[in-house]
């Protein structure tokens, strides 16, 4: 039997590892599951009723590159969300939620070399793991590049040598950050874009929290790129419904940018995608147009925020983050902290270094927990303070 070498180097994925290191122990009381970003807020119950109304479609081969009833409503959306006119046919493409768009953007759009040499792929780290898979399919060199306390937590591409940068094909960045909730701001993303116009590398912006913010809502990448007569197509953009709506299972997310970028992930995918149901596309379409739903399930992260501020004040080395729904929290060992609170008090996070890797001997993860806030108020403030009381000695 053989088998690629290709993903040979490949970690498990942090679920099953974190299932390895926790389910053969007991766990110390009730269980609190804050390890996985699934969204917990109620969706809007028309979306119900808009999939049975269409349920007739069913029958239908969706269209590849997304109902234009949808590609309108997304268009529409990124026009009020950014003040950026964007042509619904040719700038945007529907997807199956962010995760396979940012994994088929790097297929169809990285070069097989960049100035001769073979391309890089530059990502934060920690990081959503799907970059780095990415990168490996399609022969890139990833460039796991440290998003720390000390750059802001969001990384610092701007520090890389000359000879990375001329390497580099595409760069990750997920803004607002998953696992730490740092934001871009306009000053980092015109940074940014001025080194992807230098040494021509596009920008792949994992925007799926934007819509989960404390303040002010964060600064888009194709807004400040717009702004900068920058090249349209440097960068691309990817949203879902999945955190602004709460609706992770109806998998309903898009790729902005560039029409000839747009163009070759479609002809792409018109051989490999795997597109919405129409009847899902449609319920979309409502989706995307409502803001109401958005506003209040921001409030409710908003709530508990405020709620981990309160527990963690004075703790040492706690950030309160901007946006996302997750803390990042730092203890000594992040393996070690995550069995302490499991089985002394039954509340599961995750290892940080689960979502990073080992870069120049370091691995930025290591010393960290990851936490989400999706469980109801109550829930989350209980677990919070047999988090802080368990890890910061607390009473
Ligand atoms: C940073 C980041 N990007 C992308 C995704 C993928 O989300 P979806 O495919 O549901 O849009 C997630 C989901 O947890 C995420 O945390």
């Amino acid at each position: 039997m053989i088998f690629p070498e290709r993903f040979s180097n490949l970690p498990a994925y942090a679920f099953p590892r974190l299932r390895a290191l926790l389910d053969h122990l007991e766990p110390g009381g009730p269980v609190v599951h804050m390890t996985i970003g699934e969204p917990k807020h109620a969706f809007p119950d028309w979306v119900t009723d808009e999939i049975v109304a269409h349920a007739a479609t069913f029958n239908r081969y969706p269209p590849n590159e997304g109902a234009p009833e949808l590609l309108e409503a997304i268009a529409g959306w990124v026009e009020r969300r950014y003040g950026v006119p964007v042509d619904a046919d040719t700038e945007v493409m529907a997807l199956n939620g962010t995760r396979e768009g940012l994994y088929n953007s790097a297929m169809a759009l990285c070069p097989e070399t960049k100035n001769g040499e073979q391309p890089l792929i530059l990502t934060p780290n920690p990081f959503y793991q799907v970059y780095a898979v990415a990168a490996i399919s399609v022969g890139a060199e990833a460039l796991f590049v440290p998003a720390t306390d000390a750059s802001g937590h969001l990384p610092d591409f701007a520090g890389l040598s000359e000879a990375q940068l001329q390497r580099t094909a595409v760069a990750y960045v997920c803004s607002p950050a998953n696992p730490q909730g740092a934001v871009a701001d306009r000053a980092y993303w015109e940074q940014l874009i001025g080194l992807a116009e230098k040494y021509d590398f596009k920008i792949f912006a994992d925007e799926c929290y934007s819509e989960i913010y404390r303040g002010e809502a964060p600064t888009g990448a194709i807004q400040v790129a717009r702004d900068m007569g920058a090249d349209p197509e440097r960068v691309l953009i990817f949203h879902s419904l999945s955190k602004r709506s709460n609706l992770a299972g109806l998998r309903s997310g898009f790729v902005c940018g560039g029409p000839e970028s747009i163009r070759r992930i479609k002809q792409l995918r018109s051989y490999s995608g795997a597109p919405l149901p129409l009847p899902l596309q449609m319920a979309a379409v409502k989706v995307w147009q409502d803001e109401e739903h958005v506003i209040e399930n921001r409030r409710l992260y908003a709530e508990k925020f405020e709620l981990a501020d309160e527990i963690f004040a004075g703790i040492e080395g706690y950030q309160s983050p901007n946006a996302g729904f997750f803390l990042w929290l730092p203890v000594e060992d992040g393996e070690a902290a995550t069995v302490k609170l499991w089985t002394e008090t039954g509340v599961r996070v995750l290892p940080g270094a689960y979502l990073s890797r080992d870069a120049d001997g370091e691995n930025p993860g290591k010393g960290y927990i990851r936490a989400a806030l999706v469980a109801p108020k109550t829930e989350v403030a209980e677990a919070l303070v047999k988090l802080r009381d368990c890890l910061y000695g607390q009473e």
